[in-house]
Parts: C-alpha cells; sequence; structure tokens
C-alpha cells in the first residue's frame, strides 16, 4: 500500500457551512488559490444545487484553479448529480462526491427507508455520476454509527458501479479512535474489490476526537483525508487540515507523505480566519497565537538554549518566523537580554541588571511588555519607517443635484499627498482621485459591497480585484462609512503592486 495520503480540503463546503461564516465567490477563489499554493489534492468547492452562489463559485474555482482536483457534492438525487457535473464543467479535473446515510437512524428517519433500497439507491447514483465524470466519490453519511457489515456491502456495491474514492464520515463525531480505525481495518478485510478505490476518513470533532479519528482511519488504510483550515465546519468542526498534516511530517516513524507545502499553513490559517471572520483560539496547535509561544522563564531559558528543549515543531516550518518569548513578570535575564539582542541592543551585565529591575516594575503593571515598552527602558526610541500606503483622509461631496467630487489623502511611507477628483458616483470619485495618486494604471475588475449583518448602522465590506500589467491583485476593507471602506480595500489591493 502506497504511503502518500491525499488531502481533500472541504474548507469551502463543510468549512463554509458554519453560520456567518459564508464567502462571497471573490473571496472563495481567493481562497482556493491559497489551497492550491499549500498543495492540496482536491478542492471540495461546494454543493451546487444548494444555492446560485454555491453553483458559480464551483464554476469560478474551477477556472481559476489548475492543479487540485475540483470536487462538488451532491445527494444521491438525479438532478443534484446534473447541476454538480454543469459546474464542473470548466474544471481541469473534476469529482463528484455523491452519497447516502447509511446508519439506522439516517436510514429508518431520516429517509424513510430500508437497507436494501438505500444500497439500490447508492448504486443508481453512483452510475450516474459516473456518466458524467470518471473520478466519483461515495459517501456513506453517519457511517460512524453504521453497522460494520452493512458498510461493507454498500461499499463494495458502489465501488463495483465505479466509485473511485469511498468517504467513510463519522458525521456526528461519536466515533473513539479505536472504534474508527477498526471500522476502516473492517473495510480494507472484508471489501473484495477494496483495493479498486481509495478510502477517505471524514471527521467531525464534537468529542474533540476528529484528528486522532483521521489518524487512526490512515493508520489502518484509509489514503485520503478530508480536511478542513483551521478545523472549521458543522457545530464543533471538521478535522484541521493543518494538524493531521504536521502530525505525520513530525512523526516519521509513521512514514506518511503528504504533497502539503508546510511553510503555507499560517498563511492559508490566517486568511481564512480573516476572510470567514473567525478567530483562531489562542492555543490552537500550529497555526493559533499562542503555539510557538513560550512565557515561563523556565520554559524561555530552556528555549533559548536549544528550541528543540520545549518544541517539537520548528516554527519556520509552517510559516512562523520564530518561537515567541512572551515577555512577563515570570520572564528571567536570559529572555529579555535575547529580545533587547533582537531588538538591537547589547548590555553590559550591570546596565542589563539595572534595565531588568525596571523590566520587573513594569511587568508587575503590564500584562505582556512589548518590543517599544523594552526600547523605551532601554532608554532609545526607534524611529520605524511607515511603509505603508495609508488612507489619511477621505472628504466626498455627493447628492441628487451636485457633481459628485472626493478629496483623498493618502500616506506613502509617510509622505501624504491629497488629490481631488469627480466622477459619476462617490465611490467612482474617490477612486479617481486615488488613482491619480499612485500614478499606476490599474483596472478595477471587480468590486462587491457586503452588509455583515443587517442594520443600517452595520459594517460594510468591500472586496476589491484590480488588474495591473497582467496580474491581479485582491484588496479587502470594513468600515461603517462604505465610502470609506471602498477606498480602503482599493489601497490594499494597489499596496500589493510589488
Ligand atoms: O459529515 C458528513 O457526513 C458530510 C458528508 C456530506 C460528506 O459532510
Ligand atoms: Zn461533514
Amino acid at each position: 500500500m502506497s504511503n502518500k495520503i491525499f488531502i481533500f480540503d472541504t474548507t469551502l463546503r463543510d468549512g463554509e457551512q458554519v453560520p456567518g461564516c459564508q464567502l462571497n465567490t471573490i473571496e472563495k477563489i481567493e481562497v482556493a488559490r491559497q489551497l492550491e499554493k499549500l498543495g492540496v489534492d482536491v478542492i471540495e468547492a461546494g454543493f451546487p444545487i444548494s444555492s446560485p452562489g454555491d453553483f458559480n463559485s464551483v464554476v469560478e474555482i474551477s477556472k481559476a484553479v489548475t492543479n487540485p482536483t475540483i470536487c462538488a457534492l451532491t445527494r444521491a438525487v438525479k438532478k443534484d448529480i446534473e447541476v454538480a457535473a454543469d459546474a464542473l464543467k470548466f474544471a481541469k479535473r473534476g469529482r463528484i462526491h455523491t452519497g447516502i446515510g447509511t446508519s439506522p437512524y439516517h436510514i429508518k428517519y431520516k429517509l424513510n427507508s430500508n437497507e436494501d433500497e438505500i444500497v439500490e439507491r447508492a448504486v443508481a447514483a453512483v452510475k450516474y455520476a459516473k456518466s458524467f465524470v470518471e473520478d466519483v466519490e461515495f459517501y456513506a453519511e453517519d457511517a460512524g454509527r453504521s453497522d460494520n457489515a452493512y458498510l461493507a456491502r454498500v461499499v463494495e456495491a458502489v465501488i463495483k458501479a465505479g466509485a473511485t474514492v469511498i468517504n467513510i464520515p463519522d458525521t456526528t463525531g461519536y466515533c473513539l479512535p479505536s472504534e474508527y480505525g477498526e471500522k476502516i481495518a473492517y473495510l480494507v478485510n472484508n471489501v473484495p474489490n477494496v483495493d479498486k478505490a481509495i478510502l477517505s476518513t471524514h471527521c467531525h470533532n464534537d468529542l474533540g476526537m476528529a484528528t486522532a479519528n483521521t489518524l487512526a482511519g490512515v493508520v489502518n488504510g484509509a489514503r485520503q483525508v478530508e480536511v478542513t483550515i483551521n478545523g472549521l465546519g458543522e457545530r464543533a468542526g471538521n478535522t484541521s487540515l493543518e494538524e493531521v498534516v504536521m502530525a505525520m511530517r513530525s512523526h516519521h516513524d509513521l512514514d506518511y507523505d503528504t504533497s502539503i507545502d508546510t511553510k503555507q499553513l499560517m498563511k492559508s490559517s490566517k486568511l481564512v480566519s480573516t476572510l470567514m471572520r473567525m478567530p483562531v483560539q489562542a492555543n490552537k496547535a500550529i497555526v493559533g497565537r499562542n503555539a510557538f509561544a513560550h512565557s515561563s522563564g523556565i520554559h524561555q531559558d530552556g528555549v533559548l538554549k536549544n528550541r528543540e528543549n520545549y518544541e517539537i515543531i520548528d516554527p519556520a516550518e509552517v510559516g512562523v518566523e520564530e518561537s515567541s518569548i512572551v515577555l512577563t513578570a515570570r520572564s528571567g535575564r536570559a529572555a529579555l537580554k535575547h529580545r533587547l539582542h533582537v531588538l538591537g541592543y547589547t548590555f553590559e551585565d550591570e546596565e542589563l541588571n539595572d534595565i531588568y529591575n525596571r523590566f520587573l516594575d513594569l511587568a508587575d503593571k503590564k500584562k505582556d511588555v512589548a518590543d517599544e515598552d523594552l526600547e523605551a527602558l532601554a532608554g532609545t526610541e526607534r524611529i520605524k519607517e511607515d511603509r505603508s500606503i495609508k488612507l489619511e483622509s477621505l472628504q466626498v461631496i455627493s447628492g441628487s443635484s451636485t457633481i459628485p467630487t472626493a478629496t483623498v489623502a493618502v500616506s506613502f511611507s509617510g509622505d501624504v499627498f491629497t488629490e481631488t477628483a469627480s466622477g459619476n458616483g462617490p465611490i467612482d470619485a474617490a477612486f479617481s482621485a486615488v488613482k491619480n495618486l499612485v500614478k499606476r494604471k490599474v483596472h478595477l475588475e471587480e468590486f462587491l459591497i457586503q452588509a455583515i449583518t443587517r442594520g443600517s448602522d452595520d459594517l460594510g465590506k468591500v472586496h476589491v480585484q484590480v488588474e495591473h500589467k497582467g496580474k491581479t491583485y485582491y484588496g479587502f476593507a470594513a468600515n461603517v462609512d462604505i465610502i470609506t471602506a471602498s477606498v480602503e480595500a482599493f489601497l490594499d489591493a494597489i499596496s500589493k503592486i510589488g
């Protein structure tokens, strides 16, 4: 059996089902492109029959992304499968993911059916999907609570019908790792044609065991794992991509291989968290703010002597620049000396003692001591050069009987420039003023304003897509003033032009 584990990312489908996490098409494309950079094998881009927005996202992601297979979800229903096939028409490699419930709960209470009929419906769905695409994945919903012998019967039948991948979801997050591992092992040992398909894990985290269950599935023969960035997903979430990948990378004894570029993990996590407005818990494994932060004096001293004393992963491996030594009242001289050294200051012991005493006084009053505090303590203020492009002020005149005019002041690396322009509306006028200021040929390709909730006093979210010399740049901003948000999003995109 090969040791390659295929990474199937469902952030844009199962992850996006989380209330409040819905993304528009531009945002989904941005995530999909990042997932491609990350190196996932499959992107589950949506459930096309569920809404025109989902259908459109699958179409646009299929166009925007080249390397990963694009997968579309369906129920075991003809119309779903037809719509999914249509949405996948631009995919270089398209996969239909169809399935039906196989647990006693689903068969009786959800589908009002019986075991024989479910097998028939599963086989018919796979055969129908197969008439559109070669790559068909079948999911046995609630497999976690399904009887293993019945599950084996369903799996054998759908593989015979042409399924290339078989997904065994622990839909309710019920299984224990030993139980889930045994389920996969049972299928490996009792489905005669199992070698004709890849078994896939799909675990939910209701009991906090999604990662453990996924690894148990892999150890017992699954060769695809269904995961999401930051573990986003229904209820308590899905298996987190970064946890599974780093568990495999860190345990060389497991000898599994994925195509993930782990240096892209932090960037992917931040992008998904920002766009989905789902903060990552500080102590989240791998990508949490504290995942590589050391605050106790003993640990800080140990890490400074040798990182591996207290870290099993080199932060650089997951795209984090360095372990952080959080300076608090519990930090020792070694940590303070190190931080000052990083900031460019070296002190003799006596001077350091003096700074250390003043540092302890300050740390008793403040929770964390920041670099700026240290610089003040060290008696020097570093002059920071601000290289960013920033909106300094914006004034617009608009109304039914006036020509919309905007005056925009923007700072470039700290120097402020002002420009006034008119347009066919206040945003058009402000954008014209910005274009005059940046003196670059930028073409606005997409512009989208959304309210985050519902009220007229709500924050407006603005996404823009601009083109410069054949390359596309995305910008985002949120503000209670939609014209300000628009200009900030425009500047955000422009600031990304190299
Ligand atoms: O959790 C689940 O069972 C699912 C299926 C639709 C694949 O997400
Ligand atoms: Zn799921």
